[in-house]
């Protein structure tokens, strides 16, 4: 079978590597891909975003399925495109309709389809411009700190958490009129629950789910948890705390009622669904629901996957996945982000990467990389190290030593990651 993956991240590359030991993969192509991508299968010059871009290159190389990595398309319609297209009605695609994306793509319909199937999450209210007075109250029943959420899409920067209930009340204000352009036409306002983030990860075919190996990333720049949010700065899997008995209550509780609702609501999805939890008191709510793997957790969750991730697409694609039971790799995968010095904020790229070559024991994943005379970096997020071992700090030994060998110029990773969970 040929494949198209869509998108150019760390997790692309971890999804990637694991599709490329799969007997049933013909041809690999990944649009656009980064320069670890190009070492596994064919990069295309194409953004995930063009959709007829995207439909030349599956009619010129004969896909078969394409595999969407990143939530914009899946939000702009990629997956209905297919569905609607004559010459594309025989390509597969793993992703969701438009519609199960709004689940990432507004999270006023993602809390609507959360109270209406029942699903624990944070009280809340939508408000715009027009409701701010009712906004306003609603941020008086609440307790600080006060959660804000520009409905739509965001780049990750939409969720405001502000401790001074004036300064809720004004960043509403800016919010409304245009603070996130129109993705903050409308917020969220949220009740603040206090507890330990993981973040959760099934298939789907629509009928049944299959559980993928859980994670818990490392978001803040800083060590300790400090300083500016990021995409992502490292993860571990499995989470020590997500112990079984608490993982029942997220199937039962969560996943189910999700799956469930779609089959309610009449909400075609074939694909991935990323659960941000939250555990209050043992007890696990919904943060926030994504409509892809993440990233850097994908780094450690393909690893994890023992079953060959193909057949899981395949079986997808078919409406049989509750033919398939899974194997995960016990043990314990990390990763540790390398980034650019700088980011999150502004940071330098066209730096050369050396040493790649003398890593031993460890999985490299590209993040923001490509190829040019070398390896140079292209993003703030540049490389993922993961290692496998008996336990977190087996594991991360292995990360960190192979993280010092690896060069480019102001370099930065954490030196905690897992530091919570031990
Ligand atoms: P989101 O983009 O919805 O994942 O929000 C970003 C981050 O804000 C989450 O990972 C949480 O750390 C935090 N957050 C969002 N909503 C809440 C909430 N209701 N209570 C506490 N923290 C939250
Ligand atoms: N690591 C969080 C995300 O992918 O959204």
């Amino acid at each position: 079978m040929n494949i198209l993956l869509l998108g150019s991240g760390g997790r692309e590359h971890a999804l990637a590597w694991k599709m490329r030991v799969s007997p049933l993969l013909d041809n690999l192509f990944i649009a656009p891909g980064n320069a670890g991508t190009g070492l596994i299968g064919k990069n295309l010059n194409v953004d995930p975003e063009d959709f007829n871009g995207v439909k030349n290159a599956v009619i010129k190389n004969n896909i078969e399925m394409v595999v969407v990595g990143p939530e914009v398309p899946l939000v702009k319609g990629i997956t209905d495109f297919f569905l609607n297209d004559p010459d594309l009605s025989r390509v597969s695609v793993i992703g969701p309709s438009s519609r199960g994306a709004q689940l990432e793509g507004s999270k006023e319909f993602a809390k609507q389809f959360m109270v209406q199937h029942k699903i624990p999450t944070a009280r809340y209210l939508a408000v715009t411009l027009d409701t701010i007075d009712e906004g306003e109250r609603f941020l008086n029943t609440l307790k600080s700190p006060f959660v804000l959420k520009a409905d739509g899409l965001a780049a990750g920067k939409g969720v405001l958490i502000i401790d001074d209930i004036d300064e809720a009340k004004n960043e509403l204000q800016m919010m409304l009129s245009g603070k996130f352009g129109k993705a903050s036409n409308t917020v969220v306002i949220e009740e603040f629950l206090s507890g330990i983030e993981l973040s959760v990860f099934v298939v789907t075919d629509g009928h049944s789910f299959m559980m993928l190996p859980e994670a818990k990333d490392y978001k803040r720049i800083g060590e300790g948890d400090s300083g500016l949010n990021t995409g992502g700065m490292g993860a571990v899997s499995p989470v020590p705390f997500a112990d079984e008995d608490f993982m029942n209550k997220v199937e039962k509780r969560i996943i189910k009622p999700t799956i469930e609702g779609f089959k309610e609501d009449g909400i075609e999805y074939k694909g991935f669904i990323f659960f941000g939890l939250i555990k209050v008191e043992g007890e696990p709510y919904v943060i926030e629901y994504n409509v892809r793997l993440g990233d850097p957790e994908t780094e450690v969750v393909m690893p994890r996957l023992q079953t060959d991730v193909v057949e899981v697409f395949k079986a997808v694609a078919a409406g049989r996945l509750k033919d398939l039971t899974p194997k995960f790799d016990p043990r314990t995968a990390v990763t540790v982000m390398m980034v650019s010095g700088g980011y999150p904020g502004k940071y330098e790229k066209g730096k050369n990467i050396l040493g790649l070559d003398h890593v031993e024991g460890s999985i490299v994943f590209h993040a923001g990389t490509t190829s040019s005379n070398g390896v140079v970096t292209s993003g703030g997020r540049v490389l993922a190290v993961t290692s496998l071992g008996s336990s977190i700090d087996e594991a991360l030994e292995k990360s960190y030593r192979n993280a010092e060998k690896i060069q480019f110029e102001k370099k930065y990773y954490r030196k905690d990651i897992g530091f919570d969970l031990k």
